[in-house]
């Protein structure tokens, strides 16, 4: 019987694997991965029989279960399995049903950590995840519940949205509801760790402009305190009080050569 080793590929380029992953792949016969997975990857194990296993949302949430089965099945024929997901795999990962299909068969596995998209957008945009005095809570939420419907909350000082990059306007309308003020900053991320990675500034009421920027590329919707450029964050009573578009350009915030950035639509 063979161990099996969950794997956080990270966010984006293959250099954002952890060592301990990047030491788990040289060692894997077998990786199971999924759609977001850089192909460079492959290049850590080259010898490894490499398995496509993605999927999307939850219309396919027939494919857990064959996964779950291969991966029971891999862990009988091999001594080193690799199941590498996308960022972490603890977030929005379905972690949780494999882990329950290899206990119920008794097969071994350790999970390695890796960077969730949440980190990388915050590092991409220069926007730290927590501040002193007006920061003191993240929630990571996916905006997609089980029956496909938005959901979205006001549980901390900054709320990540994973999942919500295809209903920005339903977003923006739900954060509403949910007590956000129309004039706090959101920063929408897509593509976050990859050299194409675009970040854009808005305000909940405004959102909805996002949508077309960022069409059909996985995004993180950051809310809130987290949301302010490092100069705005200073006052960030201010910044968040405001219910009026703000259309001024955003300051304090250089992006790397390759990264895209449209400012404060
Ligand atoms: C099924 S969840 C998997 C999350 C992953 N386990 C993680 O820790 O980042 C997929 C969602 O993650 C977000 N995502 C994944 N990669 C991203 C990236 N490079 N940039 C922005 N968002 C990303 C998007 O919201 C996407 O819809």
């Amino acid at each position: 019987m063979g161990k099996v080793y969950f794997v956080g590929a990270g966010p984006g380029s293959a250099d954002l694997i952890t060592v301990r992953g990047a030491k788990a792949l040289a060692q894997a016969e077998v990786v199971l991965f999924d759609a977001l997975a850089d192909p460079a990857l492959r290049d850590l194990a080259p010898l490894a029989c490499w398995l496509d296993v993605g999927k999307r949302g939850f219309v396919h949430a027939h494919k857990q279960d064959s996964i779950n089965a291969m991966l029971v099945r891999a862990a009988h024929e091999h001594e080193f399995v690799v199941r590498l997901k996308g960022g972490d795999p603890s977030i929005f990962g379905r972690l949780e049903e494999e882990l329950e299909a290899l206990a119920a068969a008794g097969i071994d596995c350790e999970v390695v950590p890796g960077v969730t998209a949440a980190l990388a957008a915050a590092a991409a945009s220069k926007r730290p995840l927590t501040r002193r005095g007006s920061g003191r809570s993240v929630a990571f939420s996916t905006a997609m519940t089980h029956s496909g419907e938005l959901r979205a909350a006001r549980s901390a000082d900054s709320e990540v949205f994973y999942m919500a990059g295809r209903q920005l306007a339903a977003l923006s309308r739900q954060l509403l509801q949910a007590s956000w003020p129309a004039g706090t900053p959101v920063c929408v991320v897509s593509r976050a760790g990859w050299p194409d990675q675009l970040i854009s500034d808005h305000r909940v009421g405004t959102l909805a402009l996002a949508a077309v920027l960022h069409a059909g590329r996985p995004t993180v919707v950051t809310v809130g305190a987290a949301a302010c450029g490092v100069s705005a964050a200073t006052a960030p009573a201010r910044t968040i009080a405001a219910t009026a578009p703000d259309t001024r350009p955003s300051r304090g915030t250089v992006m790397p050569p390759a990264s895209k950035r449209i400012e404060s639509i």
